[in-house]
């Protein structure tokens, strides 16, 4: 049986803690697809971690993690994660498994991500500069290196031959990037020698193995369904299929073997980088969402651009992904609005219209806002439903109504203990 967590916005839904308050429940918890560009954040005991490239079940005894062939893994970014883990004593060779199929992010792709964003000049993505973009174009245009490549004495001659390609490709693009391809080398084999003492494994066949002996296994999402290779907001996107069938391509698991699918949301939109966001604000309100929210990038420190809930994209993340169950987080950082907006409609070409339009650029829609009382109540102190603010619930109940999906979990603060089941 196998379970989806996936991101049904712009990413930084808050993944990673939810993943870590249900690893308890899962004996597998495998990541399908993106890499370092991620960060799922996680809390508890007084400590926060972020983690990159590592499923977010590696804090949790019985839990075995996997690192699936839809993740792409730099080698140098996944040793200074091992690296800040050390003081916990994990068992990393039997805990941390990692898919021979994944491919792996070389220093000359995070050269040629940086070359790329540069030469678009106002266009840029807003890339997190990870090099995601150049490993998936070299896994698709069938250059790629793999991690199952590393099991093999001439894998230097491959790294070779592709970091030379890249260079040259580098050049093309004409801007001024600053390297030292040596020392970047250097660091990259560092890395490559530390994850060879991991276990590599045809992360297919365990997890088919896995299926067949009653395991249940978890797949955790990175990134948000709005930023879909396909489904999102492109070219303003990240290189992966973030959304459901990710999870069947990234780890080799059928369609039919998945049961439910969670999906989870903030109580109101953040996105980082560019692209269109309908609901961003540019008042005081959203900047009180990224001060209260603490809104920076876990992985570039970039402040996140804020505005309220977007209810016909996550309408469409809800329909793309089948989702069975939701998961709102961040309800606290509302606390105190007078009124809470929520984005129902778009204005679109003269007509109100409840889907995704092709282009939702600001030129295009305006988004039409249902508006609902807000509430005072501190949140982050309550542990059970009964104790939500009438306000908050007739939020929740008209979002439910909206979606017609369950809202089972409400995330009241960054704490494994700040989360109340419903
Ligand atoms: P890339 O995946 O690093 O190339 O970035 C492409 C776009 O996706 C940029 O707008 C990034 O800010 C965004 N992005 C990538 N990873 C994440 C994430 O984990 N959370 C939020 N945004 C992300």
């Amino acid at each position: 049986m196998v379970d989806l967590l996936l991101g049904l916005q712009w990413g930084d839904e808050g993944k990673g803690k939810i993943v870590d308050v249900l690893t308890k429940e899962y004996d597998i918890i495998a990541r399908f697809q993106g890499g370092p560009n991620a960060g799922h954040t996680l809390e508890f005991d007084g400590i926060k971690h972020v983690l990159h490239t590592i499923p977010s079940g590696i804090f949790h005894k019985n839990a075995i993690n996997v690192v699936g062939n839809g993740v792409v893994i730099d080698p140098v970014i996944f040793k200074k994660e091992l690296d800040n883990l050390e003081k916990f004593n994990i068992d990393f060779v039997a805990k941390l498994l990692i898919s021979r199929k994944a491919h792996l992010i070389l220093p000359t792709h995070r050269l040629l991500d940086a070359a790329s964003e540069a030469s678009k000049g106002k266009a840029k993505i807003g890339s997190t500069l990870k090099g995601i973009g150049p490993t998936y174009m070299d896994k698709t245009g069938r250059n790629g290196m793999r991690v199952g490549d590393l099991e093999f004495d001439d894998w230097k001659t491959k790294y070779r031959a592709l970091a030379d390609k890249h260079e040259a490709m580098i050049d093309f693009y004409d801007v001024d990037i600053q390297y030292n391809l040596e020392e970047l080398e250097a660091e990259f084999c560092e890395g490559v020698e530390t994850l060879k003492k991991l276990t590599f494994i045809d992360s297919e066949e365990f997890i088919f193995k896995a299926q067949a002996e009653g395991k249940k296994i978890l797949a955790e999402g990175a990134q948000g369904s709005l930023l879909d290779i396909d489904f999102g907001t492109y070219p303003y996107v990240t290189s992966s299929n973030t959304t459901a069938a990710g999870a069947c391509t990234g780890l080799g698991v059928a369609p039919n073997k998945i049961e439910k699918v969670l999906g989870i949301f903030k109580a109101y939109t953040t996105r980082v980088g560019s692209g269109p966001f309908p609901t961003e604000l540019f008042d005081e309100d959203g900047a009180t969402m990224g001060r209260v929210g603490n809104e920076f990038g876990a992985t570039t420190g970039r402040p996140r651009r804020c505005g309220w809930l977007d209810l016909v994209a996550l309408k469409y993340a809800v329909q793309i992904n089948g989702v069975t169950e939701l998961m709102m987080m961040k309800a606290d950082v509302l606390s105190g609005f007078k009124t809470i907006k929520v984005c129902t409609a778009y204005e679109y070409k003269g007509e109100h219209i409840q889907h995704l339009p092709y282009n939702i650029e600001s030129e295009y829609v305006t988004p039409i806002y249902t508006e609902m009382k807000g509430w005072a109540k501190d949140l982050t102190k309550l542990t059970k439903a009964e104790e939500l603010p009438p306000a908050l619930n007739d939020y929740i109940s008209f979002l439910e109504e909206q979606l017609q999906v369950p809202i089972k979990i409400v995330s009241v603060g960054p704490d494994r203990v700040q989360t109340i089941h419903r």
